[in-house]
């Protein structure tokens, strides 16, 4: 029975046994509840919520866990927290996780307690306007690993050390406060810290040697501060580092050149420090580098090449510094860049064309160095920045005085100010000076003779680069020789339209979008002194005049190796070789072709008449009139034009195109205007004919019996109105008159020109019945009146 007794009680004393510590447990469990609700009530925070404590791991900003323990609070702008935060029983939250009281205005100071929330891993206090000292019970928040008191302002005193006791902080955040002192030695012991801001405090000394005992930092933001001492060479230990900002401290020394093996930064801003040296050519190996801030340093030296390795870079700021030397030109491999200020430093030389190359630029500052050169073209496209204006001019820009100013040499490029524009154009207020130095340089470089053109004069720009002596004026303003290299790839085959005499023609889209020729010399013509004569006198000759059946020319580079000439670029290319191209040359109808005879007297007219002394362009041919994409003529090619002096013999070397040239010149050596009357003569024939006449001329008795109708152009059909049939006998019978052999009895292209803008007169005989004996004789006019070239 006993047994059975005992069998009884046993299990009845071990089951009151489990339930007595059941319910001591539940009881403590309840009171630990209620201490939290106590404590929640207390706070007042929630007084709005009917204090109905069994609901309030529901109330706004409380997250409790499964077994009803608190463990966020989090609360909203909605639950009034007032400055009732120093009467939260902190104690009362043994689990809480996180406590998030950002942007709350709280006041006052942090109370101690707060380190009673020894579960804490989460604890925001940023911006509640907090003031006095850190407490430094802080650090008995050893499960912490996110602590943000940033954005206090006020509070002060320095970091407590204690802190250094949050060995699971990742994240720490005092910035933006007036914490002062120095950085404790044992933030060291924060190994796992990844993120350090300590922005805009007061702290003071120099960085404690431990800081760089933290292997895993990738954010360190020290700005803003009074921090001294050098940077030292084992911040290279800090291998994780993607953001290092120390900006407006007191750094002094050398930049360690460790800080370049520091490959993941990709900010780096050292600004407004006394860092002098110069820059480690290893910077290069920061390749992740999207931000490079020097700015406001006492750093000396070049640019390194290097620099051009960086190709994530998109702002680079080296203003205000001491450096020196030329802008490398491997900043142009900054294919990202968008922000460059290298202003207020000692560079020299000249703008890297190179630059051109960084699409995404935007801003771009170089004033107060000193560069020199010509500002180049493409820095026109430069939009979306105040620093670079541009002005509503078709393809052309101004460019706001700031960004270069201060560089005494540099000289920008130009474009004309709108036509309508009253005030004094921009590019003639800096052009100015520019203007007076090339005359020097235009007497240096061409050895100028007395030369002068009645009208139409221009005023070229230039500037001497080394050995290089570019010039590039004209309506479109000016251009380097690094836009042109560059906008022809240095000259590559594929952009070579034609080759002619002494050198190579290209077309280059310069930056601006405008299209250009260039007549580039054959390196070893360069090289010889009669191409190079030839070059120089177009240059000299082209620089002088502006006629609008003439080519314009842009302007000119002469360089030891390298010289040509940049003209306007004319479409269709050369009269020669439309007439050739059966569907060109049908194009190529008989209004159009007696306008560009008409065009070519008056361009020769304009030559030998309107310019003191007279030119004589001694080539003129089909390959050297050029048509644009409405087929107007323009002559080109015064390579071997002369300037006529009046007091001199005129005896020259032969020179000209085979078929064109006037039979005297081969005996007499001597030039007059008349060569090119013979020339047009030839040159107005081949168009009506539509190849050259070479063949008619030989022999003068087949002349006498030929048709004009039969030696016009076959691929044309014969004209049908009247006036254009006038207007090719007219074309024809001066074509005629210019070939006489006799130089005297040729007429001037004057009266040639005039000739062609005076009234037309009616044909006495249907042009089917005319021959050219007629046209010759001038015997195919109603009253057989004679022509004027007739002298
Ligand atoms: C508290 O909330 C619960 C659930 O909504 C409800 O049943 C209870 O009556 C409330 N108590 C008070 C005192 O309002
Ligand atoms: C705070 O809470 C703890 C634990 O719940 C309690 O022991 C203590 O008395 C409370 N303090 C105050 C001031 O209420
Ligand atoms: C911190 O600021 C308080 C005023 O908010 C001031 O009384 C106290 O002296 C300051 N402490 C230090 C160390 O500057
Ligand atoms: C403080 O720094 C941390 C880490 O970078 C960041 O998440 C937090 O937003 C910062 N606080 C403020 C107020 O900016
Ligand atoms: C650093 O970070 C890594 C990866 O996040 C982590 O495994 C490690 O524990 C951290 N702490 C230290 C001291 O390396
Ligand atoms: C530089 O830091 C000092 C504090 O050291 C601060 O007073 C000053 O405003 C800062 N300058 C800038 C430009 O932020
Ligand atoms: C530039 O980058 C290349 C490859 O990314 C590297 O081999 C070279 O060392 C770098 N040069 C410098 C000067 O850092
Ligand atoms: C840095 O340059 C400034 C101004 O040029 C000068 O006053 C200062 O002494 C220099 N500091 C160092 C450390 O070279
Ligand atoms: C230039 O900017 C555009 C638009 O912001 C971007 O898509 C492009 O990738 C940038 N180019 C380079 C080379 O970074
Ligand atoms: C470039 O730096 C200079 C000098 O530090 C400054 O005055 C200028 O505003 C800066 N320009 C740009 C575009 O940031
Ligand atoms: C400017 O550069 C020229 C050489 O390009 C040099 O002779 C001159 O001394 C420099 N001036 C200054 C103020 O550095
Ligand atoms: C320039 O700005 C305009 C409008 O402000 C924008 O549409 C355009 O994409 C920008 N271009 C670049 C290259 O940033």
């Amino acid at each position: 029975m006993g047994s059975s007794l005992t069998n009884s009680i046993f299990p009845g004393v071990f089951c009151s046994t489990i339930l007595l510590s059941f319910a001591t447990t539940l009881l403590a469990a309840v009171s630990s509840l209620e201490s939290e609700a106590v404590a929640l009530l207390e706070s007042g925070w929630w007084s709005s919520y009917s204090n109905n404590i069994s609901q309030r791991c529901k109330w706004h900003g409380i997250s409790c866990n499964n077994a009803g323990t608190i463990t966020k609070i989090n609360p909203s702008a909605l639950i009034p927290v007032g400055d009732r935060f120093g009467k939260l029983n902190f104690s009362s939250f043994p689990s809480l996780v996180l406590l998030d009281l950002s942007d709350r205005k709280l006041g006052g100071n942090i109370p101690p307690q707060i380190g009673d929330l020894s579960a804490l891993k989460y604890l925001d206090l940023s911006s509640c306007k907090l003031s006095g000292e850190l407490p430094p019970s802080l650090g008995k928040l050893t499960q912490l690993e996110f602590l943000d008191i940033s954005y206090n302002y006020n509070i002060n005193g320095s970091i407590p050390s204690q802190l250094g006791n949050l060995e699971n902080l990742v994240s720490l955040n005092l910035s933006v406060n007036s914490l002062s002192g120095s950085i404790p030695l044992e933030i060291g012991n924060l190994k796992n810290l990844v993120v350090l801001h300590l922005y805009d405090n007061k702290i003071v000394g120099p960085m404690p040697s431990t800081l760089y005992q933290l292997t895993n930092l990738s954010d360190l933001y020290l700005d803003n501060n009074q921090i001294e001492g050098s940077i030292p060479q084992n911040i290279e230990n800090l291998k994780n580092l993607r953001f290092l900002s120390i900006t407006n401290n007191s750094f002094t020394g050398l930049l360690p050149l460790s800080l370049c093996r520091l490959t993941k930064l990709e900010e780096l801003f050292l600004d407004e420090n006394e860092i002098s040296g110069s820059i480690p050519s290893e910077i290069g190996k920061l390749n992740n580098l999207k931000s490079l801030f020097f700015r406001a340093n006492n750093l000396s030296g070049p640019i390194p090449y290097s620099i051009g390795n960086l190709s994530k870079l998109k702002y680079l700021f080296f203003d205000s510094n001491l450096l020196e030397g030329p802008i490398s030109k491997e900043i142009g491999n900054l294919e990202a860049l968008k922000l460059l200020n290298l202003s207020q430093n000692k560079l020299s030389g000249s703008i890297p064309v190179q630059l051109g190359n960084c699409k995404n630029l935007s801003r771009l500052d170089v004033s107060y160095n000193n560069l020199s050169g010509i500002v180049p073209l493409y820095i026109a496209k430069l939009t979306n920045n105040s620093l670079i204006t541009y002005k509503g001019h078709s393809d052309c820009y101004f460019i706001n005085d700031k960004a270069f100013d201060g560089n005494k040499d540099l000289s920008r490029y130009t474009c004309p100010p709108e036509p309508k524009s009253g005030r004094t154009p921009y590019y003639i207020r800096i052009a100015l000076p520019i203007v007076i130095a090339s005359v020097f340089l235009i007497l240096g470089c061409l050895l100028l003779s007395p030369f002068k053109a009645k009208k139409n004069q221009v005023s070229p720009l230039t500037t001497k680069n080394g050995d290089l002596c570019c010039s590039i004026w004209n309506y479109d303003g000016k251009i380097a020789y690094e836009d042109i290299i560059a906008a022809t790839e240095d000259f590559d085959i594929r952009y070579c339209i034609g080759t002619g005499g002494y050198g190579s023609v290209y077309k280059a889209q310069l930056p601006c979008g405008k299209i250009v020729a260039l007549k580039k010399l054959h390196h070893l013509e360069a090289e010889d002194p009669g191409f190079d004569k030839s070059f120089r006198n177009e240059v000299k000759i082209l620089s002088e005049i502006r006629h609008r059946n003439i080519v314009k020319l842009h302007g000119y580079c002469l360089h030891r190796r390298c010289m040509f000439l940049i003209y306007e670029y004319i479409e269709r290319g050369s009269l020669f070789w439309v007439l050739s191209n059966d569907e060109e040359a049908v194009e190529l109808n008989w209004i159009k072709r007696v306008e560009i005879i008409k065009s070519v007297a008056h361009a020769l007219s304009y030559l030998h008449h309107d310019c003191t002394p007279p030119i004589v362009h001694r080539d003129i041919s089909s390959s050297n009139i050029l048509l644009n994409s409405s087929l107007e003529a323009f002559v080109a090619d015064f390579g071997t034009a002369r300037m006529l002096h009046l007091d001199s013999s005129n005896l020259t070397v032969l020179a000209g195109t085979y078929g064109y040239i006037a039979p005297e010149v081969a005996y007499t050596m001597v030039v007059t205007e008349k060569c090119d009357v013979y020339s047009f003569g030839i040159l107005a024939l081949e168009i009506l004919m539509g190849k050259h006449p070479g063949d008619l001329l030989s022999s003068p008795s087949s002349l006498q019996n030929t048709k004009l109708i039969d030696v016009l152009d076959k691929r044309l059909p014969p004209p049908t109105s009247q006036l254009v049939a006038q207007n090719i006998v007219q074309a024809a019978t001066l074509a005629l008159a210019c070939l006489n052999p006799q130089p005297k009895s040729r007429p001037m292209m004057e009266e040639v020109s005039k000739e062609f803008v005076s009234s037309q007169k009616s044909l006495g005989i249907p042009l089917r019945m005319i021959t050219l004996s007629q046209l010759v004789n001038h015997e195919m006019h109603i009253g057989g009146k004679k022509e004027t070239c007739h002298v």
